[in-house]
């Protein structure tokens, strides 16, 4: 597996397979690699034949008051999993070489950015999306594996590509967990023991709400307090960001439960600020 370091060397690369007839996948990541990553890598790998992994911590997408100088980095671990899952190159850029002095394009879908973490992180979904734009018109991928984990991401990515006219598949990976179903994710590394315990009930409360539903409820606003109170209960010391029924696909509130429906939270437990969501059919 070959670390490339620069854009240039690495557009050069992708569009003299491409030239080749090769097939290349893509799968973007902040690095911090864990199986949930792992996951997307050997997706990928069975749907190409060159797999770009990108491992770049993106500046623009977090906000001021956010993590990023805290982010978790490990530049060895990552290039040993990512070349152990078949990488053929792990794209490792300075923050210099994706954002040169001056930097002022901008890719933005600000209806799907209204919601959820769109709306608690202000900047966060045009820092996405532009980056992604960017590893779009680098790799020239013909396929992209993103995870479900980041559901509104994931739907945002595909609007994009959509909207866009961009010439690459999208799939959508489910969520890798722990055994005792908390989503894996970088950030758990924030946690203390006693935070880690009742992590777990972010998942719980999910699935009772799913029950709920599948039972006949139809209630908005009583699964959201029905969510509420169970996290109150269970992760007391948790701050809920927002815990929101969406339409799965445009990331819209819903006012009644009348077709398949996307259960969103995000709550903030210690240092961290953890996701999870369910796609409850009904
Ligand atoms: P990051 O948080 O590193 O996640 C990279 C990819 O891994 C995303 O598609 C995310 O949804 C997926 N992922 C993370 N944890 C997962 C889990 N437990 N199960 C399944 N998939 C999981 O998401 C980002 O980075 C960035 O926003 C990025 C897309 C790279 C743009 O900077």
């Amino acid at each position: 597996m070959q670390v490339v370091k620069t854009p240039e060397e690495l557009q050069a690369l992708c569009l003299a397979w491409k030239r080749e007839g090769r097939r290349v996948g893509l799968v973007p990541t902040m690095g911090y690699l864990h199986e949930g990553h792992m996951a997307l890598m050997d997706r990928a790998r069975s749907l190409c034949d060159k797999l770009v992994v990108s491992v770049f911590v993106n500046p623009t997408q977090f906000g001021p008051d956010e993590d990023l100088d805290k982010y978790p980095h490990d530049f060895e671990g990552d290039r040993a999993t990512a070349e152990a899952h078949g990488a053929d190159v792990m794209f490792a850029p300075e923050p210099g070489a994706m954002y040169g002095p001056g930097h002022a394009t901008w890719v933005v879908s600000p209806e799907l950015e209204r919601n959820l973490c769109g709306a608690s992180r202000p900047v966060h979904f045009r820092g996405v999306c532009t980056v992604v734009t960017k590893l779009f018109m680098l790799a020239q991928p013909d396929v992209a594996v993103f995870g479900e984990k980041d559901w509104q991401q994931l739907a945002i990515i595909r609007r994009m590509v959509r909207d866009l006219n961009i010439p690459v598949e999208i799939v959508g990976q489910p969520i890798v967990r722990e055994a005792d179903g908390l989503a894996k994710s970088s950030r758990n590394a924030y946690l203390t023991a006693d935070e880690r315990a009742l992590a777990p009930n972010l998942r719980k409360g999910l699935l009772k709400a799913a029950g709920r539903i599948e039972a006949g409820e139809r209630d908005v606003e009583a699964v959201k307090a029905f969510v509420r109170e169970e996290y109150a209960r269970t992760i007391p010391m948790g701050e809920i960001d927002y815990v929101d029924l969406v339409d799965p696909e445009t990331i819209a509130f819903v006012d009644r439960i009348d077709g398949p429906v996307l259960a969103a939270v995000a709550v903030r437990i210690g240092k961290a600020r953890l996701l999870d969501n369910i796609f409850i059919k009904v």
